[in-house]
């Protein structure tokens, strides 16, 4: 697991966006594994704007999400689906039928199956993951195990008051979520965790003070990848060393 420090959000965001201009480039129909939450916001404008430089091809590109929160369709506005139509999907061309979402307002198990089939025969390329305060990825939560495939979580109290502030108040956010599971983000060819804030300080510390893999912090999990890069930036790296 390797970690880059950079200067601001901004550089941070252009990091990661030139790595997967990169696997495109090498791999036109790559799978690129997304998130949402403000984080990758930064990598999705980035990509838009070298999509309309002419720098970027999408047209070949398959793409799966993290996770969605159960209950919300992708016309809801709150919906990662619906997050992903606004930042990056309705701004490139990636074509329709080679987008991969959970659909909130399905049946979980369906989703499940769905999902894990297409990663079974699709494995991600490269794959951004966000951070939550509890050091979550997708909505992987703190437990005592690892869950390996596409599962239901119930989402930790203090996720739900993270996630309030894209509500109208804390009681609309979803009590559960459909996730992807740790195989998909192990298997993935290149992870790349985009951490900025000082709420992240704590598991960014936790992350790098050892060499465990910890369910207790699902993010340790990047230990086992094949190649993990997290992505900082100083005033957030500081913040984690005085932890
Ligand atoms: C949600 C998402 C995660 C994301 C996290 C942090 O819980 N399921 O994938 O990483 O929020 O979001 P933010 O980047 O807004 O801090």
């Amino acid at each position: 697991m390797k970690l880059i420090v950079t200067e601001s959000y901004e550089e941070s965001s252009r990091l990661l966006a030139d790595m997967f201009e990169e696997v495109v480039a090498e791999k036109a129909d790559a799978v690129l594994g997304l998130a949402t939450g403000s984080s990758p916001i930064g990598l999705y404008r980035c990509l838009v704007q070298d999509f309309e430089a002419g720098k970027v091809d999408f047209s070949k590109v398959h793409t799966i999400n993290l996770d969605e929160y159960e209950g919300l369709g992708r016309s809801h506005e709150q919906s990662f689906g619906y997050f992903m139509d606004q930042h990056f999907f309705s701004r490139v061309n990636i074509k329709k039928e080679n987008i991969m979402l959970i659909d909130g307002a399905g049946k979980p198990e369906e989703q499940i199956r769905r999902y894990d089939e297409f990663l079974e025969k699709n494995p991600i390329d490269i794959l951004v993951l966000g951070i939550g305060n509890n050091g979550h990825i997708g909505f992987n939560e703190p437990d005592r195990v690892f869950q390996a495939g596409t599962h239901l979580v119930e989402l930790e109290e203090d996720t739900i008051k993270a996630n309030a502030r894209f509500f109208e108040k804390e009681s609309d956010v979803p009590k559960r979520a459909v996730t992807m599971g740790m195989k998909g983000i192990v298997n993935a060819g290149k992870v790349v965790l985009i951490a900025s804030g000082k709420a992240k300080a704590k598991a960014i510390h936790e992350l790098f003070q050892d060499d465990i893999i910890d369910p207790m912090l699902p993010c340790s999990i990047l230990k086992v990848c094949r190649e993990a890069v997290v992505v900082v930036d100083r005033e957030l790296y500081e913040q984690a060393e005085n932890e």
